[in-house]
């Protein structure tokens, strides 16, 4: 399928950017991901709002709102009007002669296209993580295209033969390399504050929202590695992850946490299949 490139619809051989590009050259980019279930966007503007704040945080002048229709025209375009996809939307800072500050004058460069993902079938899924310590920055809210601790990190997961890490930052779980965590512990369900040590969620948010309707208590506070023993269920969340049950956590040492239950993990899976179906 083609990739909108700043403005034209081409073949991904043909779509080329500057070797000044800010976003090749220093990661200066900000990106988004938005799932498409059966051609349909879901939580699309919850989407666009994430984009416009990381865009304005790091000052990028770019209106994110109207690329909606840009999106769905790459759904249709890549054939998947029908099917589960997800649309990956990027924009860097644009090309300029390198420098640390804000160049003046340069335009984003814009880059979006649509792929298949399964988005079903995560009921029966159940992933084993590696505990790993958290390298990243100190503004994870920022969805920036500078994935390199997160990238090193899923890293030493997969080659050990797990599928995902959950981080820890001074002895506290912030999120996964590219999810959310949740915990449950005595019946209620715990994940990280919002602020600059996570990215905000847009599953996090649904999955905060169902508890809420389905009377389930919910804490946004943080769970340290020593709480671990008081919990009963882990799940991850994410926008291609949807809700993953946590089947065990590993240190590179040992298993450091295996589930005493599964209840809350499989409810909230139902409600959302609900809401995206
Ligand atoms: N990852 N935390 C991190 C670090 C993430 O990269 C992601 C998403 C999430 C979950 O956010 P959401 O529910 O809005 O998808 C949490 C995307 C999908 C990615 O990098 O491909």
């Amino acid at each position: 399928a083609e990739v909108y490139l700043n403005g034209s619809w081409i073949k991904p051989q043909q779509a080329t950017i500057s070797v000044f590009d800010r976003g090749f050259m220093l990661g200066d980019g900000i990106y988004e991901v938005t799932p498409y279930y059966s051609g349909k966007a879901f939580k699309l503007k919850e989407h666009l709002d994430r984009l416009q704040y990381c865009l304005e945080e790091v000052q990028i002048n770019f209106d994110a709102y109207p690329i909606a229709e840009i999106m769905a025209e790459a759904i249709e375009r890549a054939g998947l009007a029908e099917s589960d996809a997800a649309v990956y939307v990027q924009i860097t800072r644009g090309v300029a002669p390198r420098t640390h500050y804000y160049p003046e004058k340069i335009s984003p460069t814009v880059l979006l296209y649509a792929y298949p993902v399964k988005l079903e079938g995560f009921e029966n899924k159940e992933w084993k993580v590696l505990s790993s310590k958290d390298k990243r920055w100190h503004r994870c809210d920022i969805k920036s295209t500078a994935l390199l601790a997160n990238v090193m990190a899923n890293e030493e997961a997969i080659a050990r033969g797990y599928d995902e890490n959950i981080l820890v930052r001074k002895g506290y779980f912030t999120e996964g390399s590219h999810s959310t965590i949740f915990f449950v512990k005595h019946g209620t369900v715990f994940t990280h504050p919002e602020g600059p040590h996570i990215l905000s969620g847009v599953t996090r948010q649904v999955v905060l929202d169902l508890c809420r309707d389905l009377k389930i208590k919910v804490r946004e506070d943080k769970v340290h590695l020593d709480e671990l023993v008081e919990v009963d269920e882990i799940f991850l969340t994410g926008t291609t992850t949807q809700i993953v049950k946590v089947a065990s956590v590993h240190s590179l040492e040992k298993e450091i946490f295996t589930p005493r239950k599964d209840t809350v993990t499989r409810q909230l899976q139902e409600e959302f299949l609900k809401l995206t179906r």
